[in-house]
């Protein structure tokens, strides 16, 4: 299969390159190649590259940012994600939009299937949930995958690297750690998502959305906390409320995989699981800067 990576540098676009491995064709375009808010250039770069697939992984996606910048935004999750559905569409490859469990109000402590309303808080959720409907609208054979608090050894180039490497690297300097405890959702190893992304390509699933974390869920405060005590680090660490924020975040966002089993595919590992191969793979931090 030959599969064109949108925002394929990034954290979890790294992930699909290395996973898909020599088993699949990959074609990374770099941001400076590929803006997808211009959907003159998407047209004609998807069209060229001829892909059997196409994974838009790329996005706006600093919550806090999105509030300052609506209207970038909306052009790069929701118009952009509507370029990249058409182009593929038009070039006849399958549609997957990389989306988040910020689509979600939050209201259901036992967490969100797939098909359950969506009903963002944020700007960032509301500019991804309208991606996710005009990926819909555009290309209704594409496949909706959601992660949340993705962690992965590229670090998220939106962010300035994931929270469980940040965290590591606070406690190292010695400073305490106070950390929310009253936001639950499943962490996501973008391995795993990767790994997860491809099956369902390989494995044709019917078009829809698919929820693609790892199993299980915690809060900010118990993923850091268990990291630490993962990777052998010392730190004084206590959990803390959210509190009168500029952004409003979903209380309770674990995503639920009700589809998988019953296409007869495993189930993704646990988060704990996830958290600890992460640690053991992780190259040294001088490693990370040559790489
Ligand atoms: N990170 C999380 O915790 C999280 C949680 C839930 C869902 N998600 C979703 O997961 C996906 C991947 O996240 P990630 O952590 O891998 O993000 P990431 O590391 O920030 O990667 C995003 C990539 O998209 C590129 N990009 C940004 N704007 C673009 C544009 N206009 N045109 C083309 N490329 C553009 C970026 O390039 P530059 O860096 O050069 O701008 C970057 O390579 C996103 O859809 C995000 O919404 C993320």
């Amino acid at each position: 299969m030959k599969v064109l990576v949108v925002g394929g540098w990034g954290q979890l676009g790294s992930d699909l390159a290395a996973v898909a491995g020599s088993a699949h064709e990959v074609v990374r375009p770099r941001h400076g190649e590929l803006d997808v808010v211009d959907g003159a250039a998407t047209q004609s770069l998807i069209g060229g590259a001829r892909p059997d697939a196409v994974i838009n992984a790329a996005a706006f996606h600093k919550v806090e940012l999105c509030e300052e910048e609506p209207r970038r935004a909306f052009e790069v999750n929701t118009l952009g994600a509507l370029n990249v559905a058409r182009a593929a569409r038009s070039a006849g490859a399958q549609c997957v939009f990389v989306s988040t469990d910020y689509v979600f109000a939050g209201d259901r402590p036992d967490g969100c299937a797939e098909d359950d309303e969506v009903r963002p808080l944020n700007v960032y959720g509301v500019s991804k949930a309208a991606g996710e409907a005009a990926v819909r609208e555009a290309a209704p054979d594409s496949l909706i995958v959601r992660g949340s608090g993705l962690f992965g050894h590229a670090g998220s180039a939106g962010k300035g690297g994931n929270f469980v490497d940040n965290m590591i690297a606070r406690a190292k300097t010695g400073q305490p750690l106070s950390i929310v405890d009253d936001q639950i959702f499943s962490p996501t190893s973008t391995h795993d998502m990767a790994e997860r992304i491809l099956l369902l390509l390989e494995r044709r699933v019917p078009p829809g959305t698919y929820h693609v974390a790892n199993g299980g869920s915690c809060s900010w405060y118990l993923l850091a906390r268990t990291a630490l005590h993962m990777a052998g680090v010392q730190a004084d660490v206590s959990p803390r409320a959210t509190g009168e924020g500029v952004v409003r975040r979903p209380r309770w966002s674990t995503l639920l995989d009700t589809k998988t089993a019953r296409l007869g595919l495993p189930a993704s590992r646990s988060w704990e699981d996830a958290l600890q191969w992460y640690l053991a793979s992780r190259p040294e931090p001088a490693q990370v800067k040559t790489a």
